[in-house]
């Protein structure tokens, strides 16, 4: 009787894999505070378009500061007058929509959260935490917004990389005895170096139901020139730290570390950045000169920050007849950007948002992800309502996920190969094993025993966690950071150029030209000094802080 239970449970399991992993998601983030902003920008639970996505994340709650748990951030919205609840009860109405829950986001900062996963005590007093309150507030799951483990600009240490993994597995497991079918996911960066120092790429895709890779926000007022944020491909100006820096190499290296192409959601901005030009420059170019210390772009009427426009701020004066704007479009880039005055903004549109999803059915991925729905044009004042939604909905509603690519991943080499934690008994009862895990990066299997109800095959032991490795050898700790200050995308590090050099991080100066070499100069990279070297023939123009010709640069303060 037994046997056939468990061989009924096992068939019943691999069904809904396969459709469930065949179906492309649409996940949409909420911003709770966009019920705050004025007029037609005001934007409560009503206004979501749930048949429109698959996934929609509640965004945020935190992490208390001692007692490692969840912080509700806005008490009064999500508990007195019913956020979570409302929003958990657009399920009676959507019963196969997932309603999820985001920890983190940017401003939570980043030392509470490596704080949080520093020990198994710390990190169990978490997972207990967001048990609860997943049940209590009725949640299909928990999307991990730690932004992001591993940076030292942002609060984090070394010791990150393999936390941030333990967590994960801890959460996967108290999940798995919880047995609601409860998803984990985490949104993510692309950028090499953010990759390197916080994320073991192949063991999270493998405990990941899905991969949001926020694949916007690439450039900005803090990369000191204007542009668009969300590229799909590099551009001819884009050189150094910007080079793989675009939607389409970001994701590539998340395949190329090792996560399989059916795990990932390519996120789509539904807002731009914006920049105010410097005094009397007219030329309107990607990559033209700003005034960086304005901060970005002029606040908009009801997202009401610098350098940060919602979509339907942006087309309601671009597209308006008359409006004195010049809308361009960056060929190579395929994102549209518009100027007028000394105003200067990037962002998406129909246009560009068509070409990502055409880009992700052609690269297989698992479907599309948006930062924010309550950034579209959702009241229709530049036309039809929620047009960048409708697209996503459009495209990736009837698309089918194909199985994962091989061949085209990198294997971690055994020294950057994480541990992993033992299940003991503070975390709850021993968890049946229903996975052996592969030991190849080609996955040619997708059974994700988490997400459904599993057999109640009685194991004993937990195989998944009695292969303990050795702990890699580890550097030091990096210094802690207190100071959450925005910090921007570091370019990565060119290691081997890699010198100290204290001064560059203390100064005000994003950029600072070598003392002695007219060739070379200094940015500081996570907390570090790092040396850079133009291009041969060229030499760095402190006016302008970028390699440039030795006639314009105009350094006689230096051996060339
Ligand atoms: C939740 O729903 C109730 C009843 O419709 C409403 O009064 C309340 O304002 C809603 N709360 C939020 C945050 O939307
Ligand atoms: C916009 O933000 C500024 C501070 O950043 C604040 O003083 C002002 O009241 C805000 N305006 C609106 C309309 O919310």
């Amino acid at each position: 009787m037994r046997v056939l239970l468990a061989t009924l449970a096992v068939l019943a399991v691999a069904t809904t894999a396969i459709e469930a992993d065949s179906k492309a998601r649409i996940v949409c983030y909420f911003s709770n505070w966009a019920v705050y902003r004025p007029g037609v920008g005001r934007y409560g639970i009503e206004d979501i378009p749930v048949d429109m996505c698959t996934h929609i994340i509640y965004s945020f709650i935190g992490v208390t500061e001692k007692s490692n748990e969840v912080l509700i951030i806005d008490p009064e919205l999500d508990v007195e007058k019913s956020g979570f609840r409302n929003f958990t009860a657009l399920r009676k109405s959507h019963p196969d929509v997932k309603f999820m829950v985001a920890v983190g986001g940017w401003a939570e900062g980043g030392s509470k959260y490596s704080h949080m996963v520093a020990q198994k005590q710390t990190r169990m007093s978490f997972i207990r935490s967001v048990v609860d309150f997943l049940k209590k507030y009725d949640f299909d799951g928990l999307d991990l917004d730690w932004e992001y483990p591993g940076a030292a600009d942002r609060g984090g240490s070394f010791s990150d990389k393999d936390r941030f993994l333990y967590l994960v597995q801890e959460l996967k497991r108290a999940f798995f005895r919880a047995g609601r079918g409860w998803e984990l996911t985490a949104a993510v960066p692309l950028a090499n170096f953010r990759l390197m120092e916080g994320y073991h790429v192949p063991d999270l895709c493998q405990e990941l139901d899905a991969i949001h890779v926020m694949s916007y926000d690439l450039r900005g007022n803090w990369a000191g020139f204007a542009d668009v944020h969300s590229p799909l491909y590099k551009r001819p100006h884009d050189q150094w730290a910007y080079e793989k820096l675009n939607v389409n190499d970001g994701l590539a290296l998340w395949e190329e570390k090792g996560c399989p192409s059916n795990k990932l959601v390519v996120g789509i901005p539904f807002y731009g950045r914006s920049f105010t030009l410097s005094a009397g420059n007219n030329n309107y170019g990607l990559g033209t000169y700003i005034n960086k210390e304005a901060g970005g772009g002029d606040p908009a009427p009801y997202t009401n920050a610098t350098g940060f426009w919602a979509y339907y701020e942006i087309c309601t004066e671009v597209d308006k007849d008359g409006s004195g704007w010049t809308k361009k479009w960056d060929e190579q880039g395929k994102c549209p950007y518009a100027y007028k005055g000394t105003q200067w903004v990037g962002y998406e549109d129909p246009r560009s948002v068509e070409i990502k999803m055409n880009w992700i059915k052609q690269k297989g991925y698992l479907g599309a992800m948006t930062w924010a729905i309550d950034m579209d044009d959702f009241k229709g004042l530049c036309g039809d309502e929620n047009p960048l939604m409708k697209l996503l909905h459009k495209h990736m509603s009837s698309y089918t996920v194909p199985p994962p690519r091989t061949g085209n991943t990198t294997p971690t080499p055994e020294w950057a190969r994480p541990p992993s934690t033992p299940s003991d008994s503070s975390e709850g009862a021993p968890i049946p094993t229903t996975t052996a895990k592969p030991t190849t990066t080609a996955r040619p299997t997708t059974a994700k025993p988490s997400t459904t109800k599993a057999p109640q095959v009685s194991i004993d032991e937990d195989d998944n966690d009695i292969a303990v490795r050795p702990e890699p050898p580890k550097a030091p700790e990096a210094p802690e950071e207190t100071a959450e200050v925005e910090v921007p995308e570091a370019p990565e590090h060119p290691t081997e150029n890699e010198v100290d050099n204290p001064d560059i991080c203390n100064s005000e100066e994003d950029y600072v030209a070598d003392k002695k070499k007219c060739d070379k100069y200094w940015r500081c990279v996570n907390g570090e000094g790092v040396q850079f070297t133009c291009q041969p023939g060229t030499v760095f123009n402190i006016k302008l802080n970028v390699c440039d010709w030795p006639d314009n640069a105009n350094r006689d303060d230096c051996q060339p």
